[in-house]
């Protein structure tokens, strides 16, 4: 019935219109992409009224949707309604933590309610779509936007992918409080070489099978409605242009019937690539590729109609994308009620909810990552201490809401101060320290690092004297990680690594607390600081989140992502690394070994990795059989004991290896995980199942399969510390 329903409707439009439902404009007062030309407003009116836009972007609150809705609605020959999409990554108005920080609690219920919050707001004030979640497996830290995504690990990203598309999209894209999902950036954009944002990518189709596809797969098969194509070339072919990518694969192979929209401007981006001489050319080859949707380059409205003319261009393909966009709007119930999401009661009673609030505090305590703690400096005592606080982050109210929180209010965050003071039994100082400059310009906030002044130091240091213990908060401002926001110096910012040296001299019972939207390599602070608390950029109620975990009223429960360098120089680093033919993980015994001759190969803190003020044991893993074949199964049990004085939770986890195959395999891959928790003193049998899904990969024959022969099996509280077992496949 929905098929004859858009069908009908395809059947009234011209071929001008149907290329309209394919253009997509930005609204006219926020940008996320470079600044569009002058004079272009006038334009992009004139072909809303007619009927030559069937999406807006960046177009906030009832009132605007609602008023520009009308003109698609009310003025254009067809009155279609628009789909209004938006960049709500992490929260609308209220902020979760950033993605990377979601995804270190391992807690799949809790991001997918992270979603369903920022959802819930986000259609409150007339949007029907967000450009999220970013599914990119990422690997290397100087890339900016791995802030955005779930971390290095296909299997975890898969997994959180699934819950975020259910969080945004829930069971009925026509309930007032769903949005649609776009799984993006499809495909690879976060192999940038060098980590640069926007670079070129060149990898091997193993890599973008086994590594780079899963979690697309995973939105996928979820019924994740659209995708974004990316900014990068892959292969020598720009992903927008890339007929592989988007018809093979995607609406191939996968079968997926939403639609592809092209990310900023990227169509015509294909001309600076040196793959299209213009925007014409562009065109034509975005849309044989298989991008349905163009934002922001002007190119299919301008040039579609003439490239079916010149039968450059199938007028089939037009009719199937916008069939694909008509579909889509037909879920979302806009063609029975265009204003459905236009209801400034309910937009009033929604935005900033108090259960929201509660949620994304939940949500934020879950992420964070204790990575250190030693002479038991934390938990705090909650009485008679004498607390410095050092650091501009820790007074900062912007800073906590992180990269891509665009509809939040600058300031509208619990600054860390604000959090510890909440807790009156200790005696609470602050000083700056150092400086993390931002500023705004005109449209979009600049992040300059700030690299000399030390004027802070001297008032830092003489607090940091009397004091039982110092906290101090240390890292990147939101705004120095995310689009365009690479780094090629991983460090703590600016002066920040020297004030944590002199304080450290004058007083080394130091808590450090990370804000970061990457990993960071920080060796020195891992030598001496006795404890390290990964608390990422943790969204609006950043504050509370952390004086509680800080104080012992949450205990940490977070395990990372993504892995910690030692040194910049080591990137991209992650667990599941081939051996190589020459393989080294502790010192080599001669030079001709893969290895640096100026840093360790291992990490500073490896994936999985994170501690709670709690102890875990891990025994008796045992199998059920040590062999398994067709569609049988092996039962990997555990006993995980708290052996500590608090209760606490254990992401329990479960690596393989496949020892021989016909593609050489990573040495640990994640394939399960479980999250428990226990009171002291309590144990807990934990239960895994191995079987032929567990194992297979896109092995020589182009084709996912399970390979016969020898594996292992590891189960432990990180991806290094683990027990192992032998197990085979057999035919
Ligand atoms: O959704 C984003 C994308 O991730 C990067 N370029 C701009 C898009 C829309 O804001």
């Amino acid at each position: 019935q929905l098929d004859f329903r858009v069908d009908s409707v395809l059947k009234l439009m011209t071929l001008k219109e149907k290329i309209g439902q394919l253009n997509q404009y930005n609204g006219f007062w926020e940008i996320t992409g470079p600044t569009p030309k002058e004079g272009q407003a006038a334009k992009k009116y004139a072909d809303l009224k007619n009927g030559l836009v069937g999406s807006m972007l960046n177009v906030k609150g009832v009132k605007d949707v609602r008023a520009l809705q009308k003109i698609a609605v009310e003025e254009t020959r067809l009155g279609i309604p628009l789909i209004f999409g938006f960049d709500v990554i992490h929260g609308y108005k209220t902020i979760s933590p950033i993605p990377l920080a979601e995804a270190a609690s391992w807690d799949l219920k809790e991001i997918k309610k992270s979603a369903a919050i920022a959802a819930e707001e986000a259609a409150s004030v007339g949007l029907n779509w967000t450009f999220a979640p970013m599914v990119d497996v990422s690997r290397d830290a100087r890339w900016g936007r791995v802030m955005e995504g779930a971390g290095e690990d296909p299997y975890l990203g898969s997994q959180i992918a699934i819950a975020r598309v259910q969080g945004f999209q829930g069971d009925d894209l026509k309930a007032r409080n769903t949005i649609l999902a776009c799984a993006k950036h499809f495909a690879a954009y976060a192999f940038a070489e060098s980590g640069r944002d926007y670079n070129t990518v060149d990898i091997g189709e193993s890599t973008l099978q086994n590594i780079v596809f899963p979690p697309f797969k995973a939105a996928a098969d979820a019924g994740v409605r659209t995708f974004m194509n990316s900014f990068n070339e892959l292969n020598g072919i720009p992903a927008t242009g890339n007929a592989y990518l988007q018809r093979k694969i995607l609406k191939s192979d996968w079968g997926f019937e939403g639609f592809v929209v092209s990310d900023w401007g990227s169509i015509n981006e294909m001309i600076p690539h040196g793959f299209a001489k213009d925007s014409k050319q562009a065109a034509e080859i975005a849309i044989n590729a298989g991008s349905d949707m163009d934002m922001e380059s002007s190119a299919y409205v301008d040039h579609l109609e003439t490239l079916v003319k010149e039968g450059k261009v199938k007028e089939t393909l037009i009719d199937d994308a916008a069939r694909r966009i008509l579909r889509v709007k037909f879920e979302l119930g806009l063609f029975d009620n265009p204003y459905l999401y236009c209801d400034e009661n309910y937009e009033k009673e929604t935005l900033g909810k108090a259960a929201f609030q509660e949620g994304v505090l939940e949500m934020a305590k879950k992420s964070i990552v204790l990575l250190k703690n030693e002479k038991e400096l934390l938990p705090l005592k909650k009485s008679g201490q004498k607390i410095v606080v050092i650091g501009v982050l820790a007074n900062d109210k912007t800073s906590p809401l992180g990269s891509w929180r665009i509809a939040a209010d600058d300031n509208s965050a619990v600054s860390l101060l604000e959090g510890l003071q909440k807790y009156e039994g200790n005696q609470l100082t602050y000083a700056k320290g150092a400086d993390v400059t931002v500023g705004r310009t005109q449209f979009i906030w600049e992040t300059k690092i700030n690299t000399t002044d030390k004027s802070g130091f001297a008032e830092a240091i003489a607090a940091a004297k009397n004091a039982d213990v110092v906290i101090m908060s240390l890292g990147e401002h939101g705004l120095q990680s995310g689009e365009g926001r690479s780094r090629t110096d991983i460090g703590l910012p600016g002066v920040q690594q020297e004030l944590l040296e002199e304080v450290y001299k004058v007083n080394p019972n130091i808590v450090l607390v990370l804000n970061n939207g990457r990993p960071l390599a920080i060796p020195w602070a891992d030598a001496h600081i006795p404890a390290i608390v990964e608390a990422w950029h943790l969204g609006t109620q950043s504050g509370n989140a952390i004086a509680q975990v800080l104080y012992g009223d949450y205990n940490p429960s977070g395990k990372l992502p993504m892995t910690f360098p030692r040194n910049v120089g080591q990137l991209p680093i992650y667990y599941n690394y081939k051996n190589t033919g020459r393989p080294v993980m502790n010192e080599p015994e001669s030079v001709f070994w893969s290895h640096y001759i100026d840093e360790k190969n291992t990490p500073l803190y490896p994936f999985g990795y994170g501690l709670s003020y709690t102890q875990f044991e891990y025994s008796d893993l045992s199998l059920s059989q040590k062999s398994f074949s067709g569609d049988g199964q092996i039962e990997v049990s555990v006993n995980v004991k708290n052996t500590g004085k608090y209760k606490g939770k254990e992401v329990v986890q479960l690596y393989i290896r496949d020892l021989i195959a016909s593609v050489t395999r990573p040495v640990k891959e994640l394939k399960g995980f479980e999250m428990i928790e226990l009171q002291a003193g309590a144990s807990q049998k934990v239960i895994f199942t191995i079987n032929k899904k567990t194992i297979e990969f896109f092995t020589a024959n182009s084709k996912w399969e399970a390979e016969p022969g020898d594996f292992k099996v590891f189960v432990g509280g990180n991806s290094v510390q683990t027990l192992e077992r032998d197990f085979q496949y057999l035919k």
